[in-house]
C-alpha cells in the first residue's frame, strides 16, 4: 500500500490512474466485457487497475474497528483519478454487490455533519463513468427506463461525494449475449480513449449554464428588438415582456437540456 502511495505522489501530475470497479455476479460476463473494453482504450503512461467486488469480502465498519477490506478498497479509490463503475441492472435496480459496496463505503465517501447531512470530502473532483446493462431491448428501455434506477443510484452516491460524471454507457438486449456487438465495442473503446484526456479538475457545468443564460438573453433581445422595430408586438411593456420571456425560456430550455443530455442520454 505504502509503495503505491509514494509512486502516486511522485508521478501524480504526469499520468492518470483509471480504476474499474465491477459489481456483477459474473466475472466473465458482458458487463465485465464492457468494462474491460473501456479500460483497453486507456493508453500509457496512464494506468488501469480493476476491482472485482466479489473477490473482496468487505463488511460494514464497526464503531470500534474499521473493516480492513474496505480500507484497501478506499486506498485504491483515493489513489485513482477516474473510476469506471460497472454493474448490471438486477430487478430494475443497481446490482446488489455494487449497492452494498456504496452502502458500506458511505462514511468514507462523504463527510457527515452533526445533523447527519452529507458533504463531498476527499474524493471531490475525481471523475467517473458508469456502465450498466439489461436483458430488456433498446426501445423498451428508452421508453420505460429499466436501467434508469441503476444510473440514478450511482449518480446519487457520486454527486454526494462530489465526483464528476463523464458519461454513462448502457447495453441492452443482453440475454444470451456472450460478445459485445461491434458498435458497442467501438463506443466503449472510444470512451476509454477519451479518458486519456480527462483533466483532474474540470467541472464546467455551472459555467455552461451561465453561458446558456447569456446566449438566451442576447438572442431574445435581438428577436424581440426586431419584433418591436417592425411593430409586430405591442409597443408597451417591452422590458417586462423581455425579462419574463428570458427567464421562462431559460428555465424550460435548461430543464429539457438537462433531461435529454444527462438523464436520458444514451439509455438505449
Ligand atoms: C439476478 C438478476 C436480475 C436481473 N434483473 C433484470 C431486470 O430486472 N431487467 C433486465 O432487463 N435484466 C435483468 N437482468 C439481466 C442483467 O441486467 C444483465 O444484463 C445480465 O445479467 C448480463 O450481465 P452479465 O453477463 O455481466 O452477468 C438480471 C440478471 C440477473 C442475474
Amino acid at each position: 500500500m505504502e509503495t503505491e502511495r509514494i509512486e502516486i505522489s511522485d508521478w501524480g501530475d504526469c499520468f492518470l490512474k483509471v480504476l474499474g470497479i465491477l459489481g456483477a455476479h459474473r466475472k466473465d460476463g458482458i458487463t465485465e466485457k464492457m468494462l474491460a473494453t473501456v479500460l483497453a482504450g486507456v493508453e500509457a503512461p496512464n494506468q488501469t487497475d480493476i476491482i472485482y467486488l466479489e473477490d473482496y469480502p468487505f463488511k460494514p465498519d464497526r464503531k470500534d474497528q474499521q473493516d480492513p477490506v474496505l480500507n484497501e478498497l478506499e486506498q485504491k479509490m483515493l489513489n485513482s483519478d477516474v473510476w469506471v463503475l460497472a454493474a448490471p441492472t438486477y430487478w430494475g435496480g443497481l446490482a446488489g454487490k455494487m449497492k452494498d459496496f456504496f452502502d458500506c463505503m458511505r462514511e468514507r465517501l462523504v463527510r457527515i455533519d452533526h445533523l447527519g447531512g452529507t458533504h463531498p470530502d476527499r474524493f471531490k473532483d475525481k471523475h467517473y463513468l458508469n456502465i450498466t446493462d439489461c436483458y430488456t431491448g433498446a426501445f423498451e428501455n428508452w421508453v420505460t427506463g429499466v436501467t434508469d434506477q441503476s444510473f440514478r443510484t450511482i449518480d446519487k452516491v457520486m454527486s454526494a461525494a462530489g465526483v464528476i460524471k463523464l458519461h454513462e454507457l448502457v447495453l441492452t438486449n443482453t440475454y444470451g449475449m456472450s460478445e459485445l456487438p461491434e458498435s458497442k465495442k467501438q463506443t466503449c473503446l472510444e470512451w476509454g480513449k477519451r479518458l486519456n484526456s480527462v483533466r483532474k479538475r474540470d467541472d464546467s457545468t455551472v459555467k455552461r449554464y451561465i453561458e446558456l443564460f447569456f446566449m438566451i438573453a442576447f438572442m431574445a433581445f435581438v428577436t424581440m428588438g426586431i419584433q418591436f422595430g417592425f411593430h409586430l408586438v405591442p409597443r408597451q411593456g417591452f422590458w417586462i415582456s423581455y425579462l419574463s420571456f428570458v427567464l421562462i425560456f431559460y428555465v424550460l430550455l435548461g430543464s429539457i437540456l438537462h433531461f435529454f443530455t444527462v438523464v436520458k442520454h444514451r439509455r438505449r
